[in-house]
């Protein structure tokens, strides 16, 4: 069975492109978005990493770290890495693993074996400071994911942590957030000092700021 949100992602060691990393180390107190591309030298996987370093800035600010993963080996990523530098215009740091056993992508459930025996499709999964699977998300092999999306849905969680709210469909960052059903009116009072709206006793909005 794969993995499935609020299970702790599984440790492991492994190459990668900056060197052998024990994942619970590596990513120890920090948010992780850890995604799998098909193959190296592939058109869409050279927009999606190039898009991932680009949005470098973005991920440290949200206190996030990328890490990268295909079946392919450490020389062809660093290989590779030239080549999105060179088309788009960035300077990836950034570690992408060499999974080239498949152990890890078998171990998060990379290969769908419809789509590829030897190859991962798009997997994503948000992983917070706690290495608890927060987010999962499995695109198909033809669609690059979209990245506004993945900052959003990083942006939500780590709002509904702080605050503890949820977020409405289309969310943004700024934009009123829900008052769990589980929180009272009078709990919601003490919890919200600027107040809230109720629309139905089951739907109340309220604003934060992140
Ligand atoms: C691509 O990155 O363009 C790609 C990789 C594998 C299958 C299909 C597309």
């Amino acid at each position: 069975m794969g993995l499935r949100i609020g299970d702790i992602a599984p440790n492991f060691k492994i190459d990668t492109t900056k060197g052998e990393i024990d994942f619970h180390e590596w990513s120890k107190g920090s948010w992780v978005f850890f995604f799998s591309h098909p193959a190296d030298y592939t058109p869409v996987c050279t927009t999606e990493m190039g898009r991932t370093s680009q949005l470098a800035g973005e991920f440290e600010k949200r206190g996030v770290k990328p890490l990268g993963l295909s079946t392919d080996t450490v020389e062809e990523h660093l290989g590779w890495i030239n080549d999105v530098n060179e088309t788009q215009n960035t300077n990836l740091q950034f570690p992408i693993v060499a999974d080239k056993d498949k152990k890890v992508a078998e171990l998060y459930d990379m290969i769908h074996p419809g789509e590829s025996e030897t190859a991962a499709v798009r997997s994503v999964f948000i992983i917070d400071p706690n290495h608890k699977i927060r987010l999962t998300m499995t695109y198909p092999m033809g669609v690059g994911r979209n990245f506004t999306e993945i900052l959003r849905v990083i942006d939500a969680l780590q709002t509904g942590d702080q605050f503890g709210v949820a977020c409405p469909a289309d969310w943004q960052v700024g934009g009123d957030v829900i008052i769990p059903p589980s929180v009272s009116n009078d709990a919601a009072e003490k919890k919200f000092p600027q107040g809230f709206k109720t629309v139905k006793p089951y739907l109340r909005y309220t604003s934060v700021n992140k």
